[in-house]
């Protein structure tokens, strides 16, 4: 087995394994907590270090590195908003790429979504879990400081418009927003062409600008990952 770095991507490796075939790789970040796994990915010994293998098919920021993405914004000690935490899978990966001096700040509506983010990440010291809707960026001003990304995976018909608060509230200038776009919780009958162009289109009009966009396929169906900056 032998671990290569992702090209202009900090943080993110390819776990090689060579058999009679030939080579496969498998993207994997490194465990920030070793020995445990969050979701049930497979860990990984090389050279003294523990990686936990990233599935593309569970998480649509793997998928968006598999599609070629040429850099992605995130590095150590960078604090993240994470709008849509769900139950932590790609928040894990973010935490260990931003490392013990970072911060992830995972919000996220649903309790039952939360209460197991929270079981699978307590022991990550730089997970925040915020139980709150992300619509009203102003109901957790408390606790979170200004922030270098703005991550986005909310499936809403609204999320470009949610990310666009988030970062008018806690963005620093010239920071970096990803926003994974589901074209079929916007609309079952539109084009997903046609809704990609909108969201952009939606995100332009707030601020940013768009730097790159891969669609998902064939790891998630109809689905954009967007990357930007936040120029406003
Ligand atoms: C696609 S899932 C997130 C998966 C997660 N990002 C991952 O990759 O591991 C979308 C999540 O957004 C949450 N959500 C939707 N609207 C929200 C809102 N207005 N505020 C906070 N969370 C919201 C849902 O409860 C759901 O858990």
């Amino acid at each position: 087995m032998r671990v290569e770095p992702v090209e202009g991507v900090e943080g993110v490796y390819w776990i090689v394994n060579h058999d009679r075939g030939g080579a496969a790789r498998r993207l994997a970040t490194v465990n920030l907590c070793p020995g445990r796994s969050v979701y049930g990915e497979s860990l990984e010994h090389v050279g003294g270090v523990e990686y936990r293998i990233w599935d593309p098919y569970r998480s649509k920021l793997a998928a968006y590195i598999m599609k070629g993405a040429k850099r992605l914004p995130i590095k150590a000690g960078d604090r993240v908003l994470y709008l849509g935490a769900g139950s932590g899978t790609t928040p894990s990966h973010i935490s260990d790429m931003v490392g013990v001096k970072g911060t992830v700040y995972c919000v996220e509506f649903s309790q039952r979504a939360m209460r197991e983010l929270i079981e699978r990440l307590s022991a990550r010291v730089n997970v925040y879990p915020l139980l709150f809707d992300a619509r009203f960026p102003e109901r957790y001003s408390g606790f979170v400081r200004p922030v270098d990304g703005v991550y986005c995976d909310l499936a809403q018909p609204d999320q470009a418009h949610i990310m666009a608060r988030n970062a008018e509230a806690y963005l620093k200038k010239s920071g970096w927003g990803l926003i994974a776009v589901k074209a079929r919780s916007i609309s079952v009958v539109a084009e997903p062409e046609l809704i990609y162009i909108r969201e952009l289109e939606t995100l332009k009009s707030r601020g940013f600008k768009i730097l790159d966009e891969k669609r998902l396929e064939p790891y998630e169906k109809d689905h954009l990952m967007a990357y930007c900056l936040f120029e406003a």
